[in-house]
């Protein structure tokens, strides 16, 4: 969507809050020896009580709150009684919701506990590139070369970036214009960003892969190749100068 009235700025800070509150406290309350599906209840009763509803149950049908995803899962993983988290486990969470008719969307992926499995160097990579990406974000650019830095920048730290997942234009619904938002220079897509327009940039760094393939539960996304993702993601509007970062309160970057 394109912000052009103050209530619409208004309604897209109100859901954005609520999606990095609801992400920050999931990652803080996140222990080894809790099931992923404790963590998604959690995560369900803040959204709850802020007003909000779960985007990706709104949108389809998914079977949780939130995505929870586990080591060598990407993205959009069941939360489950059968995954009980582990020191050193590569997490990630994803948080979308829909407030008042407007939606936000914002996701961290970190190591829980120690790092016994030497994962922080890709949490950080990815953190990094993030704010690279975001840096480079701005009324006019071509959205192709935001997606030339990240996979630059991933490159250079010695990763590979997943390109059948993208950012995305959000705001009036879960995914809208921009379609795609992708991790590396994507030639086909001329498009560029505009001033005043709401969209999720998120990074898909890899070890192995560099595309993903869905589980036989029909959701959860796996590196075609294995290997480990780190995905880190927030809703932002874009302006002539630095984005306003809508989910700044999730603390990926604090
Ligand atoms: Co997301
Ligand atoms: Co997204």
């Amino acid at each position: 969507m394109s912000i052009t009235k103050e209530y619409e700025w208004l309604a897209m800070k109100k859901v954005s809050e609520a999606v990095a509150l609801t992400l920050r406290e999931m990652v803080a309350h996140a222990r080894p020896g809790m099931s992923t599906k404790v963590l998604d209840t959690y995560g369900g009763e803040i959204m709850r009580d802020l007003g909000a509803r779960s985007a990706p149950h709104l949108t389809y049908r998914f079977p949780g709150h939130t995505c929870i995803s586990v080591n060598h899962a990407f993205a959009h993983g069941i939360p489950s009684e059968k995954v009980i988290l582990q020191e050193g486990d590569l997490v990630n969470i994803d948080v979308s919701a829909e407030l008042d008719g407007f939606w936000s969307d914002n996701g961290s992926s970190f190591v829980l506990g120690e790092d016994v499995n030497g994962h922080q160097p890709l949490v950080d990579a990815s953190k990094a590139i993030l704010r690279k990406a975001i840096d480079a974000v701005k009324g006019g650019v071509q959205i192709a070369d935001v997606g030339h830095v990240m996979e630059t920048e991933a490159k250079k730290r010695g990763y590979r970036v997943i390109k059948d997942l993208t950012g995305h234009g959000i705001g009036r619904s879960l995914h809208e214009a921009p379609e795609a938002i992708a991790n590396y220079r994507d030639r086909t897509n001329r498009a560029r960003f505009k001033k005043n327009s709401v969209v999720a940039i998120e990074t898909f760094i890899a070890t192995e892969s560099s595309y993903t393939k869905t589980l036989a539960d029909g959701w959860t996304l796996v590196g075609s190749r294995g290997g480990f993702m780190a995905q880190h993601e927030h809703t932002l509007m874009v302006t002539q100068g630095a984005p306003e970062v809508f989910t700044i309160d999730n603390g990926i970057w604090s």
